[in-house]
């Protein structure tokens, strides 16, 4: 399938989090992923090292497995986001939020496609030095990003999510990622979406977060 006709700064204006309209009973084809994938292989790393993987669940019983882990990481979900929209300063938008992040914790499970990026690494990091998390996170992150602009573009949609991290061992074991020496950084949702018009959401002035040669 084409990519949908939409310039670089639409794509990068439009990539939203989707979860209300992610089309849960259409399935995403195999080759619209492996082109994101394609896409995603461009981002930077350190020292080009390229220790990511990217590991797509498709199984029901393990993506409804998945879901649960999520549910139990996010145990009071609607209260967790609603606070982070009054931090804002935005109480519509984070009821807004908190509503559309409801609607994926009742419905991960439907999901077609839950994607956990993962990281390869020397040992496990908690206690690692700064320098070095965030190379680690340097490393795997904009490929991520990448991946779900290269969705949006496709016609899928995406959401960031980490609640499941809280239970990243099980998540390791149900997809057998060996959690010693690979990182989970992510639970991606992946559909298509239910039309395809998004638009640039609500952000703070890019004026407000410069700082010209000083803090
Ligand atoms: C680190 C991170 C964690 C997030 N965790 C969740 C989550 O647990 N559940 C969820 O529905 N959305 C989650 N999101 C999505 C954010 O809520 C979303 O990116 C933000 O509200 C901006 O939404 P917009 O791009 O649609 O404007 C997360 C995003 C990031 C970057």
């Amino acid at each position: 399938m084409p990519p949908l006709d939409l310039t670089a700064d639409d794509v990068l204006t439009t990539t939203r989090a989707v979860r209300k309209r992610l089309d849960l009973n259409r399935p995403v084809e195999r080759e619209l992923i492996e082109e994101c994938l394609e896409l995603a292989t461009q981002a930077p790393t350190g020292r080009n090292r390229q220790r990511w993987d990217f590991v797509l669940v498709t199984d029901p019983e393990k993506r409804a497995a998945l879901a649960d882990l999520y549910r139990l990481g996010l145990a009071r979900p609607r209260q967790q986001v609603v606070r982070d929209g009054v931090n804002r300063g935005d109480l519509v938008r984070g009821q807004r939020i908190a509503d559309s992040a409801q609607y994926l914790y009742d419905h991960l499970h439907e999901v077609p496609v839950l994607l956990v990026p993962c990281i390869r690494v020397q040992g496990r990091h908690e206690n690692g030095s700064h320098v070095g998390q965030a190379n680690t996170w340097g490393s795997i992150l904009p490929a991520v990003w990448q991946f779900m602009l290269a969705a949006r573009s496709r016609g899928l949609g995406t959401a960031w999510t980490t609640p499941h991290l809280h239970y990243e061992k099980e998540a390791a074991e149900l997809l057998g990622i060996p959690y010693e020496t690979v990182l989970q950084t992510a639970l991606i949702p992946l559909a298509h979406t239910i039309g395809t018009d998004f638009r640039p959401g609500p952000r703070v002035e890019a004026k407000e977060i410069a700082h010209w040669d000083a803090w």
